[in-house]
């Protein structure tokens, strides 16, 4: 029998209540704050994330899912932010739409190896702002994401945020550490050592704790910040302090992904273990410029599904629509019933019946299970009197009503 593949989860018609729940809420909050949902394709040209995110990215190294055609390769996305640049670019949404604010929901592609909160597909809930520097609007994004959490009803999460800076900022930043770690090197993890070549800002959220006790003994502070960048970074912190949201600075959060700019944060929450991360975001100011669009500010953020729905202190449930289930009895009966389900249903009537050939007692306790609280039963008696024999599941009343009547009398009762 053929397997999922790992790292994949099938999500199962009793699971995917809590999944339309979440997004039902997204979608109200997101809607709240005036933003419009965006749907990019799930594949798009790999290049456009080595652009995006750098070479030296990890995700770019090893974690994306390649196909090649032809002299084509293409990557079923590892993240939505380049996406969703992308498509604003080619769309002229720069040209004529101003501010954009959009959203989106859905699956995303890295090669992981599995473990508790690390799928290959997971799914993002993500946001993305593009054509504003303004320090206030990261403090929108950010109270969005808190909002978000609380109209989950997720509780015990750590907002941590930090500042990297303008591009000259990161490369002072660079240099600082370059200078500090270069002594450390044989302290440090492998990929560490690689990192320090490549990507030397990596070393800081490093997960090896012989790396973790280096990294500890720097002096990290906000020194590499160019006054503009200090001004914003002031700005956004009084801007989330006069909202009253809860944060940390965290010097030495620091993302993995080349675009980052200025502010950037992650949302933690320790049930999650190792992968411990809820969700995260930043600015990415430099992003459209280098995708050969206009100079623009932009800040974002994703969370991850799957992770929230482990956090969650409660299982969400749709309130499941009232069923009505038909039994017939021969054959006569099933075809009066198979036209009786299609008025019920055209008239907006949740229903039901049984395409099992069941006993009447079998189709009786099927319709228990499905929690039905009204059936409709025909047999060759109801035919000949051109009624049908109502039972009400919780009361065990049970009435002929006259065919022509049913709608009525179901729309009253449910
Ligand atoms: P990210 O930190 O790579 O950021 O992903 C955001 C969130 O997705 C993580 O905090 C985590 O909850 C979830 N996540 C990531 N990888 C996995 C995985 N393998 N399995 C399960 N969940 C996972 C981004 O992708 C940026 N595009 C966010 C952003 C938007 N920045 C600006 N705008």
């Amino acid at each position: 029998m053929f397997k999922k593949t790992p790292g994949t989860k099938d999500i199962l018609p009793d699971e995917v209540s809590s999944w339309q729940v979440i997004e039902e809420t997204t979608r109200n909050i997101f809607s709240l704050y005036n933003y419009k949902e965006i749907r990019p394709p799930i594949i798009e040209e790999a290049a456009l994330f080595n652009r995006s995110l750098g070479e030296s990215a990890e995700i770019v190294q090893k974690q994306m899912f390649l196909i090649k055609k032809d002299k084509d390769v293409y990557a079923l996305r590892p993240e939505g932010t380049a996406s969703i640049v992308r498509a604003y670019l080619e769309n002229n949404l720069d040209k004529t739409a101003g501010l954009t604010k959009v959203y989106y929901i859905g699956p995303m592609f890295r090669v992981e190896r599995p473990q508790k909160g690390r799928l290959r597909q997971f799914h993002h809930l993500g946001c993305e702002v593009i054509g504003s520097q303004e320090p206030y609007l990261d403090v929108e994004v950010i109270s969005l994401a808190d909002n978000l959490l609380k109209a989950y009803t997720i509780e015990g999460c750590e907002i941590k945020i930090n500042s990297l800076g303008c591009a000259k900022d990161k490369k002072e930043l660079t240099e600082i550490l370059r200078k500090n770690l270069k002594p450390k090197l044989s302290k440090l993890c492998d990929d560490c050592n690689t990192r320090f070549k490549h990507n030397v800002l990596r070393i800081l959220d490093c997960k090896n704790e012989g790396c973790i006790e280096v990294v500890k003994e720097l002096d990290i502070q906000q020194d590499h910040l160019c006054p503009e960048c200090k001004g914003h970074f002031d700005k956004v912190k009084e801007g989330l302090d006069s909202l009253n949201i809860d944060y940390k600075i965290s010097p030495y959060l620091v993302r993995g992904l080349d675009y980052y700019t200025r502010t950037v944060f992650e949302i933690i929450h320790n049930d999650l273990g190792a992968q411990n991360a809820l969700g995260a975001g930043g600015r990415y100011d430099n992003l459209v410029g280098d995708l050969g669009g206009p100079s623009l500010g932009a800040i974002g953020f994703a969370f991850g599904m799957e992770r929230l729905l482990l956090v969650a202190s409660r299982e969400y449930r749709v309130e499941s629509k009232k069923l009505v289930y038909i039994i017939t009895l021969g054959n006569q009966a099933k075809k009066e019933g198979l036209k009786l389900l299609n008025t019920l249903r055209r008239q907006g009537i949740t229903s039901d019946t049984d395409y099992e050939d069941k006993s009447l007692k079998g189709a009786l306790r099927k319709a228990n299970d499905l929690s039905s609280r009204l059936v409709l039963i025909i047999g060759e008696d109801e035919l000949k009197k051109s009624v049908v024999m109502l039972k009400d599941m919780v009361s065990g009343e049970q009435k002929e009503i006259k065919q022509d009547d049913i709608i009525a009398e179901l729309k009253n009762k449910l």
